[in-house]
């Protein structure tokens, strides 16, 4: 499927997933409430961890929402073509409901039926087991079923193909069945130009966590009472590659804030590396700003914690603003192409908020 707009991509996540039952929760503060130890939440499962651990969910057992994520560890990579502060997860989760084979069949009808994905191009991978948890024949003979070919099929190790939070114990993790699919059909010329190969011809579009175990202090892992899946699909990353682009600021979520500083500035995307990576900078921190001054916790910055993190992305901002020949009002124009044009729909709360951010 090409030429699908972010607004589209998000219904259509919803939609499949409320067919099969699951129960749209919407998405939570993007400001951590402290019970995990992050500041920011930093993947779809975080706000659901105490039902993936057993807990009853108000909503049920098969959940769906598209949830806004944070991770800062990337600050500093932002300004190339697809790393970004504020990103969202498209997600779902069986709470001791479904689980593989369920799961495995409604990925591949998800990726082949409604985005139009070759499933003889379709690669996966599976956990190839260690002395935690066993190799996960069932996936691979699962995919084996669907149609995916004998040999698109990886088994890879705790490094790849293993789900859990960093420095965290207490929590939910598990197995996972990685999706992958080629950018382009010419091999790039080594030896094996496979999911792995130096060239990234094959990108991850999202992944299947199988969490049932619950991790402990010292690297041991227990069985959880409950089966969970737990799936998260990139929104920036999916809605780039089912465009056929690799560059996330070239997608609706990005392209008239990038035009609109174009205009501002007199300069041209694309034209200049510092400018570009400016442009960008500029683009991801004051996307990122509105998201969290206009949460439901709502941020101001300050000189500690989640406030000081704040802080530096508004600085950053002007900064490389004021490098492009931004001013003020400038910014103040991104931040409404945000809330009027972007997230209007999906983020009712930040045109509710938008005098306040
Ligand atoms: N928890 C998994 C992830 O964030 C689905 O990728």
């Amino acid at each position: 499927m090409k030429n699908i707009t972010s607004k589209q991509l998000r219904n259509a996540w919803i939609k499949f997933y409320e067919e099969r039952g699951h129960v749209n929760i919407g998405a939570v503060s993007l400001i951590g409430d402290g019970s995990t130890g992050v500041m920011f939440n930093v993947a779809g499962m975080q706000p659901l961890m105490p039902y993936l651990l057993g807990k009853k969910h108000p909503k049920g057992t098969r959940l769906c929402n598209v949830q806004g994520c944070m991770r800062t560890v990337d600050i500093d990579e932002v300004g190339d073509e697809s790393h970004f502060t504020f990103f969202e997860m498209m997600g779902n989760w069986s709470l001791g409901d479904y689980f593989k084979k369920e799961k495995t069949a409604w990925t591949f009808e998800l990726l082949t039926k409604v985005f139009g994905l070759d499933k003889n191009k379709i690669c996966a991978t599976v956990f190839e087991g260690n002395n935690s948890a066993p190799r996960d024949e069932e996936t691979a003979s699962l995919l084996l079923d669907l149609g995916i070919k004998k040999q698109n099929i990886f088994y890879q190790g705790k490094a790849d193909n293993w789900w859990e939070l960093e420095g965290t114990v207490g929590t939910p993790c598990g197995p996972d069945n990685e999706w992958f699919y080629p950018l382009t059909d010419n091999e790039c010329g080594l030896d094996k130009c496979d999911i792995n190969c130096v060239c990234h011809r094959y990108i991850e579009i999202g992944n299947d966590v199988y969490m049932q175990y619950e991790k402990l202090d010292g690297g041991k892992y227990k069985p959880l009472s409950n089966k969970n899946v737990d799936t998260g699909f990139g929104f920036e990353r999916m809605l780039m590659f089912l465009n056929g682009l690799t560059d996330g600021y070239k997608t609706d979520l990005f392209s008239n804030v990038i035009s609109y500083i174009e205009n501002a500035s007199g300069k041209t995307y694309l034209n200049n590396l510092e400018e570009t990576k400016s442009m960008r900078i500029v683009a991801d921190h004051l996307r990122t700003t509105v998201m969290l001054i206009g949460d439901e916790n709502s941020l101001t910055p300050s000189n500690t914690g989640a406030g000081y993190i704040l802080r530096r992305l508004m600085r950053r901002a002007i900064r490389h603003g004021k490098s492009l020949g931004l001013n003020c009002d400038n910014l103040v124009e991104i931040a409404k192409i945000f809330i009027e044009q972007v997230y209007n729909e999906a983020y009712p709360l930040l045109i509710k908020n938008e005098q306040y951010i």
